[in-house]
């Protein structure tokens, strides 16, 4: 049997063809334009989603027998608002991960209703990027289509619809709403009312590996595909990707160098911290995570390299790094604002440091560095929660480069692993529709026996003695340049 992942991505949308035992035989990527439409804010059409969708699986299944095509699973960008009206139509394009213009109704929800009072509903506080916040700008700024709104979902959740016509979400997904209540993994009825939102307009609840239909009968004939191929909920990028990697079970922890960069805590009960500075989230094997998210990761790099080196050569620029640890330029990695655990959308990028001998490898250290730092950042809320990590895996386009994941392992102290097949979400959705069809008894079942392992960077004690020093100048340099970026 073959078995497809989709992972919906903020650049792209990657497809993943694996046989039942985890083998993968093709990959193809379609991209799709992100707009910009006033500074801070992030949309996508969810058409171009579908559009670039359907022609990679006709590429992706180009060559093999369609017949024995037994599922399909969603990792996606979490957060989106995607609003449908009754004839099943977006009402506008969708506002995505890491838009920042809810910054009013972030205010009133937490020091309004009060961050107490939304960590006891969904186990959260509310952030720029989170979906209920979004809802309630909608209702305030474009209150015409706030009006028309029949159906809520989230990105990957349109595609599932588009494939099956079921409204569908999974736990882990509608952990980042701020509307479920975590813990209960059901609608929380006072987030809804808050919102207000009625929960017909929301979508039904299921496990990550849970079939929530079959393909619906136009859509398989347009592919060529049966009509007893299942599709599956599947689940937030970020826990898709966990399943890619095998970060299942409990106390396991995985690095998403991508667009945005996560560091991704398994826990088997539901947990929060006192502050809520990490998201506490439905995992995808059917428990729980905490989750730490910065919103520019690998996205820094490219936007150092692409727009402002004017390079598309990124290992010619690495070539010639090599005093680690020992650079007085320091990067603030906040181009898009920041997340966890700042939560702050008015954050900035900035370089901090320089000197008249200051050099272009320098700069381009800072950054890798600048994102290591940021993540530590949340790896060190963890440690506040006595959770203790020797080792975690790592995904995402950052992971290519050997520099950074020696730069990472250092910065944070641990073990860094990498896996033989790359693409996290897109894997571990593939592997969710395996497990939903059921080839396996269970999400840690199907990681245990398909997931492998490539190499592993272990941190140095010199250069993690060294880093530690430039980590603790790194966290206090956000404090003090605050308020001035508050006034940019
Ligand atoms: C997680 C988050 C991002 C997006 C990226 O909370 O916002 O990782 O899911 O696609």
């Amino acid at each position: 049997m073959l078995y497809i992942g989709i992972d919906l991505g903020t650049s792209a949308v990657k497809l993943l063809l694996m046989d039942e035992k985890g083998n993968v035989k093709k990959i193809v990527n379609k991209e799709y334009p992100l707009y910009f439409p006033n500074p801070g804010w992030s949309e996508q059409n969810p058409k171009d989603w579908w559009e670039q969708s359907i022609e990679g699986l006709k590429d992706l299944t180009a060559d093999c027998d369609k017949s024995q095509i037994a599922g399909i699973g969603f990792g996606g960008q979490m957060h989106g608002l995607v609003i449908l009206d009754s004839e099943d139509e977006v009402i506008r394009p969708a506002i995505l991960w890491n838009d920042g213009r809810t910054v009013d109704e972030v205010a009133y929800l937490n020091n309004e209703i009060g961050m107490k009072k939304l960590s006891e509903y969904t186990g959260n506080i509310a952030f720029a990027g989170f979906t209920a916040p979004k809802i309630l700008w909608v209702e305030k700024n474009e209150p015409e289509n706030f009006a028309r709104i029949c159906k809520i979902m989230l990105p990957k959740d349109y595609l599932a619809y588009r494939l099956s016509g079921v409204h569908c979400t999974d736990y882990s997904d509608a952990s980042g709403m701020l509307l479920l209540d975590v813990k209960n993994k059901c609608w929380s009825e006072e987030m809804l009312d808050i919102c207000h939102v009625k929960k017909e307009q929301m979508p039904q609840l299921f496990e990550s590996y849970e079939v929530v239909g079959k393909l619906k009968e136009d859509v398989a004939q347009m592919l060529g595909f049966s009509p007893e191929c299942v599709v599956v909920a599947g689940a937030g990028d970020n826990a898709a990707a966990a399943v890619g990697t095998g970060t299942v079970g409990t106390g396991s922890c995985n690095i998403s160098l991508g667009t945005s960069g996560t560091v991704f805590i398994t826990n088997d009960a539901f947990g929060v911290d006192d502050n809520n500075a990490l998201h506490s989230f439905v995992h995808a094997d059917g428990k729980y995570h905490l989750m730490g998210c910065m919103l520019c990761a690998a996205s820094c790099n490219k936007w150092w390299m692409e727009d402002i080196l004017k390079t598309r050569n990124f290992a010619d620029e690495q070539k010639d790094i090599n005093k680690l640890g020992e650079n007085h330029v320091y990067f603030l990695p906040y181009l898009m604002g920041e997340r966890s655990p700042h939560n702050d959308p008015l954050a900035k990028g900035s370089f901090v440091g320089m000197t008249l001998d200051t050099t272009r490898e320098e700069m381009t250290q800072a950054v890798f560095e600048g994102v290591a730092f940021a993540l530590r950042d949340s790896l060190e809320v963890a440690k506040q929660l006595g959770i203790q990590l020797s080792e975690t895996n790592i995904c995402g386009g950052g992971a290519k480069s050997d520099l950074w994941k020696q730069i990472m392992a250092n910065v944070l102290g641990i073990k860094i692993n990498t896996v033989e097949v790359e693409e996290g979400p897109a894997y571990g959705g593939a592997i969710l529709a395996a497990v939903g069809n059921g080839e396996y008894a269970s999400v840690v079942d199907a990681a245990s026996q398909i997931v492998k392992r490539k190499d592993s960077v272990e941190p140095d004690a010199d250069l993690t003695a060294l880093y530690e020093k430039r980590y603790q100048s790194f966290v206090k340099m956000y404090p003090a340049l605050k308020d001035v970026m508050q006034e940019l």
